[in-house]
């Protein structure tokens, strides 16, 4: 018990760990060209912002928060996702007072008690972006075109985007009344949860995960078949803007998303079984939930780490290798660790990638090591090394040696 982790979690290191850094690069780089800010938000709230800003209703609140009691008898919970802490942030440091659009990205992990399988994790790490300040679709299409970027740039080629639109507060009253009474007509049928929220929130019922409920889901009425005409508008001018600027999508009206705070646009790029590998969509109702002095729209997307390693392995992807170690510095008898260390740290400084003995090894075993480790180069430093200034480099490769001085060392690789 001691030595094994929690169920749903991961230890990174290694490939994985590797993987990871590289697609964090990615996101990062392309938030930079973006001028997306990074923001951190501590990994537990006030569990009312989750209540408040997820909804009472969603499975995430009902079921999968890590609640619980600080020492101060507070009710602690570790961020389930993202978006409720960085519209917190906003509000709690005033953003809303300098120029607006405030774009924001964060790499955050997030903790949901789900039932651990291939991509549901309890623990799970998101790349995510919100966009608060903007009612232009045109927030939306930079969303939509960033995450284009990143998948491009990651190599997947499976992951097609699909879109939808749940309307506004307006529009929902009038969706939920229709939606309810087709469901009353199945309700026998319902999972025990859906029977409960059906009153309270009909729409939650349509992304239900238990079967039963998903076959009754099919034939549902469709929030699109809802919508008021400024929430239509958004949507066709969404969909204008995407075909103008030749950004392929599907629009799925299955789409509702899991949780209580999207308005208008809801969308997730989905790979080719349909599983979903990102959400977003917009909130503009969120800002004013968590501080009722402020109306502030905002848009943003959450893409799961852990699913896109998933992916990446699915489709054979390779993402740039770790970078072998240039030079591998043996050492030769006490007398030359300093010497030898001198050197490794100056060619690093020089932003070489080098490596020494710190075992005590042998120099056959420090080859064998060498060797190993992949390293490009190897030499030996002992004392004649360092009283003549030269040693002998190695390509590892080749198997090549030739002499060289040893502050010319960096010239040689
Ligand atoms: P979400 O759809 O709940 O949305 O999660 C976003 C993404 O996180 C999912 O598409 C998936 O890739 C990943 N994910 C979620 N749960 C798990 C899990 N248990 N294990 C592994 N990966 C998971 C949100 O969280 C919203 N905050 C996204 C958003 C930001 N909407 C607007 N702004």
């Amino acid at each position: 018990m001691i030595t094994q982790r929690p169920k749903g979690t991961q230890d990174w290191y290694g490939e994985n760990m590797h993987k990871r850094t590289i697609i964090e690069e990615i996101a990062r780089k392309i938030c930079k060209v973006y001028n997306i800010k990074e923001i951190i938000t501590p990994v537990f709230e006030h569990t009312i912002l989750f209540q408040r800003g997820v909804g009472e209703t969603t499975d995430v609140v009902q079921k999968e928060m890590y609640t619980f009691e600080d020492k101060g008898n507070r009710s602690i919970t570790l961020k389930p996702e993202g978006t409720a802490g960085a519209v917190r942030a906003y509000l709690e440091n005033s953003l809303y007072a300098e120029s607006q659009p405030t774009k924001l990205f964060y790499i955050t992990q997030a903790f949901r008690y789900e039932n651990p399988q291939s991509g549901r994790l309890r623990q799970h790490h998101q790349f995510g972006v919100e966009f608060l300040g903007s009612h232009s679709p045109l927030a939306e299409v930079e969303l939509i075109t960033l995450l284009n970027e990143f998948i491009k740039e990651l190599g997947l080629k499976g992951a097609k985007l699909h879109i939808n639109s749940i309307g506004c507060k307006e529009c929902r009253k009038v969706y939920n009344e229709a939606l309810l009474s087709y469901l009353k007509q199945h309700e026998d049928h319902l999972c025990g949860t859906c029977k409960e929220r059906m009153t309270k929130n009909p729409l939650r019922v349509i992304d239900c995960k238990v079967p039963a409920c998903k076959e009754i889901v099919k034939d549902a009425p469709r929030t699109v078949e809802y919508l008021d005409d400024e929430c239509k508008d958004h949507f066709e001018e969404l969909q204008k803007l995407l075909k103008e600027l030749d950004i392929q999508f599907e629009i799925d009206t299955g789409i509702v998303r899991g949780l209580d705070y999207y308005t208008k646009t809801v969308f997730e790029f989905v790979n080719a079984e349909g599983f979903t590998l990102c959400g977003g969509g917009r909130y503009d109702n969120l800002v004013h939930e968590i501080d009722e002095k402020h109306d502030i729209p905002a848009v943003g997307f959450g893409f799961g780490i852990e699913r896109i390693i998933n992916e990446l392995e699915a489709e054979g992807v390779e993402l740039a290798k770790e970078p072998n170690v240039d030079l591998y510095i043996g050492i030769l008898g006490q007398e030359a660790k300093a010497a030898a260390y001198r050197l490794v740290r100056k060619l690093r400084s020089e932003g070489l990638i080098v490596e020494t003995d710190f075992m005590d090894r042998s120099v056959k075993a420090q080859m064998k090591y060498a060797n190993k480790i992949s390293a490009r180069y190897s030499m030996i430093i002992g004392a004649n090394e360092v009283a003549n200034n030269t040693a002998n480099i190695k390509n590892m490769t080749t198997g090549e040696q030739q002499e060289v001085a040893l502050d010319k060392v960096l010239e040689v690789l």
